[in-house]
């Protein structure tokens, strides 16, 4: 694997070979571990032109962990500003000779048109409506903690469908690992040919809590919207599909309730499900932190380092 720009062009192998030692550095993590040496010597461009929390300081975090020298770029605070173009941003990067650069960009394909001016290897931190593979990568390994597998589940994935790069990402590799995909929410932010995507639209809450082992909500993203045009608004989004302490006692007594993050209280979540012990929310967060971990070491070809690290 020298890139990884989308979810389909990763075999469930490799997910499930990224995830197992997403799991492997998370002990270890957890066990007060601070450093390991793996990537000594390899270099980690974050080059962000869209707003990040969770994705731009794991990614972060992830390089520094593994010793990597690790270097942050805005958009804001580049010569993008005086009117540089993407692929002059990372031809003249890349001339720098990274290892890797983590690309988070407003257009859909954004990394795919970049990937032939360059020698790196490109994450995708998510592209416009397009995809976030390591998201998705987080989101499987979260499920196998609560769940043991994915294989057989019934996940649903409620709200802003269309403008979702997450769901996108998690729809095609659930379906790699066997899960039964099922999307709800208002018909206005739903996608026009759900068939093609292979999912299954749900026309009530009482459908999705009968048959949800995993909810994934996602945030109305407005910044993707004609805010004069968001239909519904905001209270009504609460109102008919927001996620509740009643419609989450409507649930399977084991079901599990996800968010990628940032979450938008009281409107597709209501505080008191973020704490409920149905959700996973910050468990999703810490296994961002490893998963990130495993993609750079993989795609740098230091994962057996890594590894022989752990264990020594
Ligand atoms: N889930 C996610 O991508 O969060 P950020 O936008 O904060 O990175």
């Amino acid at each position: 694997m020298k890139h990884l720009i989308s979810c389909k062009e990763l075999t469930k192998e490799e997910a499930l070979n990224l995830i197992n030692t997403g799991f492997k550095i998370r002990e270890a993590l957890r066990k007060g571990r601070k450093k390991f040496t793996a990537l000594r010597g390899n270099c980690v461009v974050n080059l962000f032109f869209e707003a990040s929390t969770r994705t731009r300081t794991s990614f972060e975090k992830a390089g520094k962990f593994l010793s990597a020298d690790v270097i942050n770029i805005s958009a804001s605070a580049s010569s993008v500003k005086k009117g540089e173009t993407l692929i002059d941003t990372v031809k003249n990067l890349d001339m720098m000779h990274p290892d890797i650069i983590v690309l988070r960009h407003a257009c859909e394909g954004a990394c795919n048109t970049i990937i032939p001016y360059i020698d790196a290897g490109i994450v995708n931190a998510g592209d416009g409506c397009h995809e976030h593979p390591s998201q998705a990568l987080l989101d499987a390994m979260t499920i196998i903690e609560n769940k043991e597998t994915v294989e057989g589940l019934n996940i649903v994935i409620a709200g802003d469908i269309v403008h979702s790069r997450v769901a996108r990402s998690d729809i095609i590799l659930f379906q790699k690992l066997g899960a039964n995909l099922f999307i709800f929410g208002p018909s206005t932010m739903m996608p026009r040919y759900p068939d093609a995507l292979g999912v299954k639209v749900l026309s009530s809450f009482e459908e999705v809590a009968e048959i949800a082992d995993v909810l994934i909500l996602l945030r109305i993203q407005l910044e993707r919207l004609n805010a004069k045009k968001v239909f519904p608004s905001l209270r009504e989004y609460s109102k008919f599909f927001g996620l509740n302490k009643k419609r989450l006692e409507m649930m399977k007594k084991d079901a599990i309730v996800m968010h990628p993050g940032p979450v938008n209280r009281g409107v597709e979540i209501n505080n008191d499900v973020i704490t409920s012990s149905k959700s996973v929310i910050f468990e999703q967060v810490e296994n961002g932190l490893a998963i990130r971990m495993a993609i750079l070491t993989t795609l740098c070809n230091k994962k057996e380092k890594l590894l022989e690290e752990i264990d020594a």
